[in-house]
């Protein structure tokens, strides 16, 4: 039998549909629902068929005391909900972006391990098939060096989308599709990539009449000499995400599917026909958890993850501080982007991009 837990759901938009779906199936759950606009809130309870509680603030769901909340706002909330929630001694899961700035970011981590409280952040590509490939593959030592590698998201996206209140501005979205939509890449590969040592980037807003960037390009270099490129748009006719890594004794590559691209199918290419044998059969013994039909791996695996780290599971590099390389690496393009310059990370506390992520 699963202990109970009670998670409070922040925030009743597009995405708290799918963690709702995902936490609906697991054992020992249950939920209550808080938006600043309940109508929402009792359309998506209606919409999954769930008969949720339902409450018109985060305060008025603390008051509850649920074991965490899952904190599904806009960005500009982030921060101060979380603040909000970990000093009321509850655990705190935050959506992307998880904060304005690194000294924010650095704040919450304090604050919740002097709280003795979890702190998590939504990376929900790095339970996906993907990644298991690429532990795999670096745990049976088949990868050697990495030397290059591409990072492309090319979607599209028109003012439809921009016209949520909180999008388009930097005072509410806190950043554009870099920080928005192709963090998704980063959050998949900067665990398998040698540390980053410094950054050159460009972003630019070319075809919305928004604040935020709406593409960008990075190139960004990591200890040993290697460089990666990463870029984004949202003008793409046809969407696709592609990945492309290289490493000394073989090259994993995803493409094509714009969304599900985390998961298989990914080619794994030697030029060495013995080399390629021994990476098949890694990918041959890799065992992966079961995901049930109509329910999307990478978040029913998060999750999954999110309940056992709640009932006192390991959170090691599932917490915000090993999230954090990924906000860094952010804050390091849009300072480059800003200036045009070079940046090298770490990104030091007298930065002056430390207290603010961008632009
Ligand atoms: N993990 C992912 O793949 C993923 C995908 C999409 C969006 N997101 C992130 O999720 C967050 C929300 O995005 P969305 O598309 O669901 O937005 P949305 O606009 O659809 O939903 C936001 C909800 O928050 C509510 N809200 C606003 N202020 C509130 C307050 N003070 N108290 C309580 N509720 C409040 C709104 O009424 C709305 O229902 C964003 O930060 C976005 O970056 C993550």
């Amino acid at each position: 039998m699963s202990a109970p837990l009670h998670i409070l759901v922040v925030g009743a938009g597009a995405i708290a549909r799918y963690h709702l779906h995902e936490l609906l199936v697991q054992p020992g759950v249950r939920m209550t629902l808080a938006d600043a606009d309940p109508a929402r809130a009792r359309a998506l309870a209606a919409k999954l068929g769930a008969d949720f509680p339902i409450v018109d603030s985060l305060a008025a769901g603390l008051v509850l005391r649920p074991d965490a909340a899952l904190i599904c706002t806009p960005p500009y909330l982030h921060a101060p909900m979380a603040r909000e929630v970990l000093e009321a001694g509850v655990h705190a899961i935050v959506e992307k972006p998880p904060a304005g700035s690194l000294a924010e970011l650095d704040a919450l981590i304090a604050l919740a391990k002097a709280r003795g409280r979890l702190l998590l952040p939504i990376v929900q590509v790095r339970v996906t098939s993907g990644s298991y490939l690429l532990r795999a593959l670096a745990d049976a030592g088949l990868t050697g060096r990495f030397l290059h590698g591409t990072v492309e998201t090319h979607w599209r996206r028109d003012m439809e989308y921009y016209s949520a209140p909180w999008r388009g501005r930097y005072a509410t979205e806190i950043g554009g599709p870099w920080a928005g939509l192709a963090i998704h890449g980063l959050d998949l590969v900067l665990p398998h990539l040698p540390a980053i040592r410094s950054v050159q980037a460009h972003g630019a807003t070319l075809n919305h009449p928004i604040e935020v960037e709406d593409c960008g390009a990075a190139l960004i270099r990591c200890a040993g000499g290697a460089w990666f490129v990463y870029t984004v748009t949202t003008h793409a006719h046809a969407e696709q995400t592609t990945g492309r890594l290289v490493f000394e004794h073989l090259e994993v590559r995803y493409a094509t599917e714009p969304y599900g691209y985390a998961q298989m199918p990914w080619t794994v290419l030697c030029a060495d026909p013995e080399q390629q044998k021994r990476v098949d059969a890694c990918r041959a013994r890799i065992v992966e958890p079961a995901v049930p039909a109509d329910h999307e791996q990478a978040f029913h695996r998060q999750a999954q993850q999110w309940c056992e780290i709640l009932r006192g599971g390991d959170a090691r590099g599932h917490d915000m501080a090993s999230y954090r390389p990924t906000f860094e690496l952010l804050t390091a393009i849009y300072a480059a982007s800003k200036t045009g310059a070079a940046v090298t990370l770490p990104i030091a506390t007298e930065h002056p991009q430390y207290q603010r992520l961008a632009p």
